[in-house]
């Protein structure tokens, strides 16, 4: 790995799935029994607000159930010893990758752990429910607290952030996701574009497999580690 310095990786659903957290494409792609159009768009929000802060109130109660697993363990590693430039962008919004002590971190997603007020902008770490619409504690407003979820058709988070690093990358790895959705799923072909080298780790191949110029296919919890120790090792 001599020439490699800047490091970009993307990790989705498939790096959690071994903590257990359901994946949102496997086993039928439904979200606990709801189909994503009726919860995870802004439209869903305005036709039925209690069902969409009921189903994300699910959301965030079972994550705080889960633990990281040797995935999470090994990017914190990374992320620790690399002595270049490092970015985890994830598409998760589950806080394993905090949890275990990943620090260079993008959820571009959005998180579980967070609320946001539509009144005040502010967004504030948040463990509890939406449901019984609690007052913002940074406006006082009533009813005007969200999930601080990137929903459907909405802009993803610190894009600018994430193209940067990819322009400067010369490795970039995508872990546990499909390829199903953009414009994560278009980060493979931006890295290539400035000469990255590309790997992709996943179960099975992606939608995006084509574009990978290396892949290698498996539990997270196996690939990564394994990977993790050949880029520190090597
Ligand atoms: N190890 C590695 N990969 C796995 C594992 C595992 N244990 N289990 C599942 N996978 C792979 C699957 O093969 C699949 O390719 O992880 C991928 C999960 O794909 P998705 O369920 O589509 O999740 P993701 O790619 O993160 O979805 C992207 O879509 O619904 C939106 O906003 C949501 O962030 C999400 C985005």
């Amino acid at each position: 790995m001599e020439k490699v310095q800047n490091i970009v990786i993307l990790t989705g659903a498939g790096v959690s799935a071994e903590s257990g957290i359901d994946t949102f494409r496997d086993g039928g792609g439904l979200w606990e029994q709801h189909r994503v159009e009726d919860v995870a768009t802004p439209e869903a929000f305005a036709r039925d607000p209690d069902l969409v802060l009921r189903f994300y109130d699910l959301r965030r109660a079972a994550i705080q159930t889960k633990e990281p697993n040797a995935a999470h363990r090994a990017l914190a590693r990374l992320d620790a010893e690399w002595p270049g430039e490092l970015t985890i962008v994830t598409q998760n919004v589950d806080d394993l990758h905090e949890r275990a002590g990943a620090k260079r971190l993008i959820h571009m997603h959005g998180e579980h752990l967070n609320a946001w007020c539509t009144a005040c902008d502010a967004r504030t770490s948040w463990t509890g429910p939406l449901f019984d619409r609690p007052a913002c504690p940074a406006c006082g407003a009533g009813g005007t607290l969200r999930p601080d979820i990137v929903w459907f058709g909405e802009m993803p988070y610190r894009m600018d952030e994430i193209y940067h690093a990819l322009n400067r990358a010369d490795l970039f790895v995508s872990i546990g996701t499909s390829g199903a959705v953009y414009p994560a799923a278009g980060f493979v072909r931006e890295a290539r574009q400035s000469g990255a080298l590309t790997l992709e780790l996943n179960m099975e191949p992606s939608q995006g497999s084509y574009w990978f110029a290396e892949a290698r296919h498996g539990p997270a919890t196996r690939l990564v580690p394994e990977w993790v120790e050949e880029v520190l090792g090597g």
